[in-house]
Order: C-alpha cells, then sequence, then structure tokens
C-alpha cells in the first residue's frame, strides 16, 4: 500500500538537509519498491513570504492526511520583524497542535567514531542509546494561568501553572512502554514528586500502567534533578526515559549534547493512534534550527534530517530493517572519517552537504 510522506522543507539549511532525504526516499522506490508517495508544502518564512501565515491551510491539511510528515527547520533573522502569530514557530507549533503530537523522542546515541568528540570521556558515551520520551502538548508550558500580573506596589507576579490529567500521563507512559519493549525493556521515569503534587500524579500513575498493562518491562523511577546527575555521570544505565515537558525539555538537551554535534541529533513526536487504522499521526524533524549563519553554503550536515528520516521508517512504517541499515549506513560513513564542518576532526575527509548526503546514500545501497 502506498505511503504517503508530507515534506515541510522550510527555511535556511531546511531545504538543503531536506534534499539529501529525498534522494534516498527516490532510491527506496526505484529500487527497494518502498512505494513511498510524496506531496510537499511551504512552512515558516516560506509559508509567510508565499500566503502570509506560517502555513497554509490547504498544507495544514495535507499534513493531517499524510501517514508522515518530514520537516526541515524554519526561522529566520529575514522574519524577525514579522507578528507574533504568524512568525515561522508558529507554523510548527499549529502542526503540534492540530496533530495533537503529544509524545516526543529524542534519542540520544553516540556514534562510535564521534565518542572521542564528546564532553565526557569516550568510554563513558561510547555505545550510548538512549531514547528520551517527552510530553509535549501539557504541563507548565501550556497551563492557565499563565500570565504576569502587576501587585500594583511596584511588584509584578509571573505565574506558570502546571498542570497533568490522568489520561495525559497514561498516553505518554504507554507511548515509553511501548517503545522499551522494541529496546532495553526498561523505562525510566522522572518528575519531582518531593515537591510537586503533578509530580505525586505523575509518579502513581505511571505506576498504575505499568501494573495494568506492562508489568513485563522493568520500570524504575528518578526523581528529575538526580536524573540530570545521573545522566551526565553514568549515562549508559539508561534505556527509555519518560518525563513532563519541562524537564523533557532539558534532560533531552543534556542527552544530547553527551553525543555530540547538533547537526547530528533526530526527533519524532508522535499523536495518539486512530480509532479506525490504529496509526499515530507522526512528525519527524532535526533538533537543529535553520541555521542561517551557514545557509546556502553547501555545508550543513545532513545526518540529523536523515537520522530523522530512519526514525520515520522505523515508527511510522514498522521497516524496522531498511531503518537499521540507514542508520548503519550513517555511522559507517563516519568510521570511513567522513565529516561536515561542524563535526570535523583531526585526519577526517571534509565534505559538504551534498558529498555527505551521497556518501550515505551510497553505504545505505550496499547494505541492501
Ligand atoms: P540553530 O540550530 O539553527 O543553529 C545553532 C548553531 O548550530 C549554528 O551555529 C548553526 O550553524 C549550527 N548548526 C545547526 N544545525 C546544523 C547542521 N545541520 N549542520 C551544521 N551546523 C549546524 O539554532 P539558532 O541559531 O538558535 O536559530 C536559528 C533559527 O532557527 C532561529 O530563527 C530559530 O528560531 C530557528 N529554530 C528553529 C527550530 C525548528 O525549526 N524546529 C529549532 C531551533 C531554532
Ligand atoms: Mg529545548
Amino acid at each position: 500500500m502506498a505511503k504517503t510522506l508530507f515534506l515541510l522543507p522550510g527555511d535556511g539549511i531546511g531545504p538543503e538537509a531536506m534534499g539529501e532525504v529525498r534522494k534516498i526516499i527516490a532510491y527506496m522506490n526505484e529500487e527497494l519498491a518502498a512505494d513511498f508517495v510524496l506531496d510537499e508544502g511551504l512552512v515558516g518564512g516560506a509559508a509567510y513570504d508565499a500566503h502570509g501565515a506560517a502555513i497554509s491551510e490547504e498544507d495544514m491539511a495535507k499534513a493531517m492526511q499524510a501517514d508522515a510528515v518530514l520537516f526541515g527547520a524554519v526561522g529566520g533573522p529575514k522574519w524577525d520583524a514579522v507578528p507574533y502569530d504568524v512568525r515561522p514557530e508558529a507554523g510548527l507549533l499549529r502542526l503540534r497542535k492540530d496533530m495533537q503530537l503529544f509524545a516526543n523522542l529524542r534519542p540520544a546515541i553516540c556514534y562510535p567514531a564521534l565518542a572521542s568528540a564528546s564532553s565526557l570521556k569516550p568510554e563513558l558515551v561510547e555505545g550510548l542509546d538512549i531514547l528520551i520520551v517527552r510530553e509535549l502538548t501539557g504541563g507548565v508550558y501550556f497551563g492557565e494561568p499563565k500570565e504576569i500580573i502587576d501587585l500594583g506596589n511596584g511588584q509584578k507576579r509571573g505565574i506558570d501553572t502546571q498542570i497533568y490529567d490522568t489520561y495525559e500521563i497514561e498516553r505518554i507512559a504507554g507511548v515509553a512502554f511501548e517503545l522499551a519493549r522494541t529496546r532495553k525493556n526498561t523505562v525510566c521515569s522522572m518528575e519531582k514528586r518531593n515537591v510537586m503534587k503533578s509530580g505525586v500524579l505523575w509518579n502513581q500513575v505511571v505506576t498504575e500502567t505499568h501494573k495494568r498493562s506492562y508489568s513485563d518491562v522493568k520500570l524504575e523511577h528518578m526523581l528529575a534533578d538526580a536524573g540530570g546527575m545521573q545522566l551526565v555521570r553514568q549515562p549508559k544505565q539508561f534505556d527509555v526515559i519518560v518525563t513532563d515537558n519541562l524537564f523533557g525539555d532539558m534532560l533531552s538537551d543534556v542527552a544530547a549534547m553527551l553525543t555530540g554535534s547538533l547537526g547530528m541529533l533526530p526527533s519524532a513526536s508522535l499523536g495518539a493512534p486512530d480509532a479506525r487504522t490504529g496509526k499515530r499521526k507522526a512528525l519527524y524533524e532535526p533538533v537543529h534550527g535553520s541555521a542561517p549563519d551557514i545557509a546556502g553554503k553547501g555545508i550543513a550536515n545532513p545526518i540529523a534530517m536523515i537520522a530523522s528520516f530512519a526514525m520515520c521508517l522505523r515508527y511510522s512504517f514498522d521497516m524496522v530493517k531498511e531503518a537499521d541499515s540507514l542508520e548503519k549506513a550513517i555511522a559507517d560513513v563516519l568510521d570511513q572519517g567522513i565529516r561536515t564542518s561542524d563535526i570535523m576532526a583531526e585526519g577526517a575527509r571534509q565534505v559538504g552537504t551534498v558529498e555527505m548526503g551521497d556518501t550515505i546514500l551510497k553505504t545505505f545501497a550496499g547494505l541492501q
């Protein structure tokens, strides 16, 4: 059956990185009978320039229909002065909200060839493979009230509200347990139950969800601050980490940096399964932004975007073999000492975006 992919390359280096994924998709269609059907739209500044909105209704509808959305990056100085609700980032926020992408998956994988580039000792990160599952649509970033009030005595008060309901915790825990079953079968849940009521509830609901449906998975709990320490002390102790929006934002950035450059980091955002088809809405994107400082120079690292497509193969299409070999191709190319400038090392050969993409594709083809 045809697999529909909706591409939103966006701004800056987004289109440059997406170009390398497009080549891999074309190869898979021609040589592996993958049957991907592509459509493409505009998002971010590119959409603003074309229709004065960060994403058009037509493209929004296509994103909602597609089996998966591949997203590049948005933003740049050109659009710094555009009104708040049509600024480039609004396109991504709209997609996350309308597609109800509540589960953000951020892997932290240390490729052997880059272990010495980590800020930690190589032996601590070599072979690292963690998956952080961050709740993305609730918590303190969205809870009401959310405001600054004037107290009238020369003081102001900033208020944000952390709110989690049972169903929100149940569904994110469910995603984490299901993913753990495809990995090392271990979940560590992180909250601050010692000082937060929402943390107490988080802990209870994760525990109950585990007991009810996932008791085959090993579950442990950690206070989020201790979890942060453990992440930099002994990161390999973790398999899947599940946590809320705020802690997940910080912990996933910490974990990511254990493994090297922004240009290497993929992500996936998943929604609830469709009641009829059981398929989850999903959006895949690199963690990096549009990198205006290097856009148009042909030097951006396409690996984050390509690795995001590997996640798409794995989570949206169950193409585990192809996902594994695409990830292996990335590791092999790094082993060969081929590097873009952001991950350049002594003795390696520096290449641009297109050559990096071509070499990964050639290596991927060789693994079929
Ligand atoms: P950024 O991630 O675009 O760049 C940070 C630094 O990392 C820059 O020096 C850049 O050259 C480098 N870098 C990033 N990706 C790279 C890659 N693939 N290869 C080589 N080097 C890479 O973050 P920054 O500079 O804070 O933001 C730039 C623009 O991107 C802003 O308009 C920001 O709002 C937007 N942004 C968009 C995101 C998205 O679309 N999801 C996420 C983060 C920022
Ligand atoms: Mg962040």
